[in-house]
């Protein structure tokens, strides 16, 4: 008790925000609008958001997006929740579902919903996020699933420009999962399944911790504690000779995480959504703002192991490391896995899913999309850094690249700025030319400081308008989007 109590104080940063903290502490009960938000203790039982899975083809949800005072270590902190909760639930579908959401602004500013990664339509009231949902008002979306949808991990979370990278780091964000074949392997039936949710939201007493200097902005935000499903540290329980399958989502504004088990192998099945043919050993993995990766731990011997983010150092924010010196992340354990017993390692599915790559062969067109920070630019921070793709800052009026349905294209991702950028495009999934076998296909790709990373995409089944945009929230909302009209 004592610990977590001086971490929240520490925590609050000023002594203004300190006593705010105090405040929050003393009236914590009184304060808390949320009946079910997770504990934060450092070294509590691990816990997974709710879960709401479709039935007879249908999942109908109501989202509410509202300021919520969460429990942080024996105190609250101001967050954005869905529901009442950061992770807000978990939704499971299956391909060829309807999805309904209603989503009802209870916050201050504009919002509106994205489902990050789904092949599903840009358009009317699907995964249109040119569309904004103003504060008391609500929006229903509906999104039809395609039957031949990949399984995987997705997720969603805000996407009104200029307020997404406050808006996720303030804890709108939440999973969805697409059921596949693979849980019916008999290597998998019993595997134990945790749906991860990793974020690093500011910690404060009210709204004034969601803004930021235009410093960190330009560096893209990361909060000062990592939590996991909204906890601190927690405590994963494992039982040896058993197979976890872990499903983890990157949902941090602007932090990498260069993830390793102690002692474990990672087995990769999937990354963001797309399973992998066969499930490959690394030892650790970068997964970036918006990435997902799904993989299988196999503990065998009892014992105390650590889930760290290792040291990553992501570029310099200025031209030629001028502004400042190397935006690096230290190394941190994000929760402890015990293992109980004895037992020879568990045995995965030699075979998880037939390989559908040869669909992004043969591209028709090449490109290439450059990513740039500019001094002085027209970039929305009048005389700072302009963030643009193609030179160019976002404006939802223009379309950047038109092109016909049906077509492969052969995108050439250039970073010509001294920062890494995360590419993420709507709707269609891409492949990462040159990728290792611990690769399937993407929808969000790190593109490093300097280089560049070739991806083949197939611009298949759905037309539409929609965005290409840096997962640095805060890169985003400073005008690094652009904007593609796929035509049928
Ligand atoms: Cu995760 Cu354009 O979004
Ligand atoms: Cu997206
Ligand atoms: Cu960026």
């Amino acid at each position: 008790m004592q610990r977590s109590r001086r971490e929240f104080l520490v925590l609050g940063g000023t002594g203004v925000a300190a006593l705010g903290g105090l405040a929050a502490l003393l009236g914590a009960c009184a304060s808390s609008r949320s009946g079910s938000s997770f504990p934060v203790a450092p070294g509590l039982a691990f816990r997974q958001p709710d879960v709401l899975t479709s039935v007879n083809g249908t999942l109908a949800v109501t989202l509410r997006a509202a300021p919520t005072m969460v429990p942080h270590g024996s105190g609250t902190r101001y967050a954005l929740t869905y529901n009442g909760t950061t992770p807000g639930p978990t939704l499971r579908v299956r391909p060829g579902d309807r999805l309904v959401v209603t989503l009802e602004n209870g916050l201050d500013a504009e919002t509106n919903l994205h489902t990050h990664g789904l092949h599903v339509s840009p358009s009317g009231d699907a995964d249109n996020i040119f569309a904004t949902v103003a504060p008391g008002a609500s929006r229903t979306y509906t999104y039809d699933i395609p039957s031949t949808h990949r399984s995987g991990l997705f997720w969603y979370h805000p996407h009104a420009h200029g307020t997404v990278a406050p808006q996720v780091a303030g804890g709108l964000a939440g999973a969805i999962i697409v059921e596949d074949a693979i849980d019916e392997l008999p290597e998998m039936v019993a595997s134990v399944e945790r749906v991860i949710v990793l974020s690093d939201p500011p910690i404060g007493s009210g709204p004034g911790t969601m803004s930021v200097s235009p410093m960190t902005q330009m560096q893209g935000r990361q909060g000062p504690v990592v939590l996991v499903n909204g906890m601190s540290q927690p405590i994963v329980p494992a039982r040896a000779g058993s197979r976890e399958r872990w499903r983890l989502v990157n949902a941090s504004a602007a932090r990498y995480y260069r993830l390793a088990l102690d002692g474990h192998a990672l087995h990769v099945l999937a990354t963001d959504g797309g399973r992998l043919v066969a499930p490959t050993e690394v030892s650790e993995i970068l997964v970036a703002p918006g990435e997902r990766v799904e993989f299988a731990v196999l503990p065998s011997k009892a014992g105390n192991y650590s889930l760290r983010a290792l040291r990553y150092d992501r570029g310099r924010p200025g031209m030629g490391g001028g502004m400042g010196g190397a935006i690096s992340t230290g190394e941190l354990t994000l929760a402890t896995v015990t293992v109980a017993g004895s037992a020879s390692e568990a045995v995965l599915p030699v075979r998880l899913a037939a390989d559908d790559s040869a669909s992004a062969a043969a591209p028709s067109a090449t490109r290439t999309v450059t990513l740039g920070m500019g001094m002085g630019g027209g970039g929305g921070m009048g005389g700072g850094m302009g963030f643009t793709i193609d030179g160019r800052s976002f404006d939802p009026a223009r379309t950047d690249i038109e092109l016909p349905l049906g077509h492969v294209e052969e995108w050439t991702l250039v970073n010509a700025s001294t920062m890494d950028h995360p590419f993420h495009l709507h709707v269609w999934s891409f492949r990462v030319v040159g990728a290792p076998a611990s690769v399937g296909w993407k929808d969000t790709v790190n593109v490093p400081a300097g280089g560049a990373v070739t991806i083949r995409i197939p611009f298949t089944e759905i037309p539409g308008r929609t965005v290409y945009h840096c997962h640095i929230l805060d890169h985003e909302d400073l005008g690094m989007m652009g904007v593609i009209d796929v035509t049928s």
